[in-house]
């Protein structure tokens, strides 16, 4: 199929996957992953929410030892992520519980007041370790009911667990061993006093359900925190030097602070910190964008290369604050669609609300080109140092 409009990065900075195509691409395209493996990368909204919609895509078959892969680590087959409709509804049906509307909402204070406090008093600070990455782990203890004594060794952990802070591969790994050591005790101080948590949220359901069982736990409670924790730091960073590079745009929502929210869809379409989809599997032969994908081939959606698709989103390249309608794949589709997309969402807004009004002259201490970056093959983006003053 010939190249029409899926360009999707003229405008992204810092290193990106290398096999995601910065040029024109067809809709739907072959890429050969650092594993060796090929697989089929998809370009376009439409057809990457119908990749993340359609059961002829299976995340379970994704998982196998055998299948196509962007990375040697095989995700848990038994963990939220990897399972199928209906065993991933089951289970999805009760997590989200836990992420209801109003649950979250009521954490916009306690972000607020650590946002506020990150920012006191201060004429400069580095936004990635000073401000997104304080912020995100205040949220997630939060969720997760880590008691305020415990969080200093918890940020800890969590940052050698995921190469936050630069450590050996042995040092991460026994960060990530000690992690689940502590999601064991974690657990069991919500069994005896769930408190107003997240975490306390999913044990009462599973045990008014008994739907839960100890080991569904113990996963779901690693995968918040590997899946929300670098996510929302690179958000908040990535978001952030997009309006650093764009003063016109910051001053518009200094000037206009009501912009926010809408802002906030704006900046994930625009600067999205994960760039592709979990990979799929063709369970059978299947026509995709005049592509034939056959049974047992690797799907991947590029949600950066979507977020950019002219036929959804007019001028994709330019950043406007004041826009009104950003359609992105940024926190996917269908039945995975990110479940902590509503608490990322509030803390992007609570970030920039509280920036906006801290320091409305916000600016970079080092020319962009100076910043330093996650790793190219690094699936979650996002610069390590935003230095700023005001
Ligand atoms: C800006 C920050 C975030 C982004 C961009 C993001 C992005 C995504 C995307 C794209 C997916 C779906 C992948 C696919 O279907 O292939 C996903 C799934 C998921 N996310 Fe997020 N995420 C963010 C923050 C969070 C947070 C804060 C949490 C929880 C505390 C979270 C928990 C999850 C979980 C549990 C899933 C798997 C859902 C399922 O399989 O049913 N994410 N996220």
């Amino acid at each position: 199929m010939a190249a029409r409009t899926a360009h999707a990065t003229a405008t992204q900075r810092g290193p990106m996957l290398p096999y995601l195509p910065r040029h024109p691409v067809p809709d739907v395209v072959r890429v050969r992953a650092p594993t060796g493996d090929d697989l089929w990368l998809v370009t376009r909204f439409e057809l990457g929410r119908q990749v993340l919609t359609d059961s002829r895509f299976s995340r379970a078959m994704a998982v196998a030892e055998s299948a196509p892969a962007i990375h040697p680590l095989r995700a848990d087959p038994a963990a939220l992520t990897s399972l199928d409709p209906p065993a991933h509804g089951r289970l999805r049906k009760l997590v989200n519980r836990a992420f209801a509307p109003h649950a979250v909402a009521a954490q916009e204070d306690s972000i607020r007041r650590t946002a506020r406090g990150l920012l006191k008093d201060r004429r400069g600070i580095d936004l990635v370790s000073g401000y997104a990455m304080p912020l995100s782990s205040a949220t997630i203890c939060e969720v997760l009911g880590v008691p305020e004594a415990e969080r200093d060794r918890f940020s800890h952990l969590a940052d050698r667990a995921h190469g936050i802070t630069p450590c050996s591969p042995e040092e991460s790994e026994s960060a990530r061993d000690e992690l689940r050591a502590y999601f064991v005790s974690l657990v069991d101080l919500a069994r005896h006093d769930p408190g107003g948590h997240l975490l306390g949220r999913l044990v009462l359901a599973e045990e008014q359900d008994g739907a839960l069982d100890e080991r569904e736990l113990l996963a779901l409670v690693e995968l918040l925190l590997n899946a929300g924790y670098e996510t929302t730091i690179g958000q908040i960073g990535l978001a952030a030097l997009a309006l650093l590079e764009h003063p016109r745009q910051w001053r518009e929502l200094v000037r206009r602070p009501e912009l926010i929210p809408g802002a906030v869809e704006v900046l994930l379409r625009y600067a999205p910190v994960v760039p592709i989809s979990f990979t799929r599997v063709a369970v059978r032969d299947v026509e995709l964008g005049g592509e034939r994908i056959a049974a047992g081939e690797g799907v991947l959606v590029s949600l950066l290369h979507a977020n950019f698709d002219a036929a959804e989103n007019p001028d994709p390249e330019v950043l406007d604050v004041g826009a009104d309608v950003a359609r992105h794949l940024t926190f996917g589709h269908g039945p995975h669609v990110c479940l902590g997309a509503r608490l990322a969402g509030l803390q992007l807004r609570v970030a920039l609300e509280e920036l906006v009004r801290a320091a409305p002259e916000l600016s970079l201490t080092v020319p962009p080109a100076a910043l330093r970056w996650r790793p190219a093959e690094a699936v979650v983006r996002g610069p390590t140092t935003l230095p700023v003053s005001w």
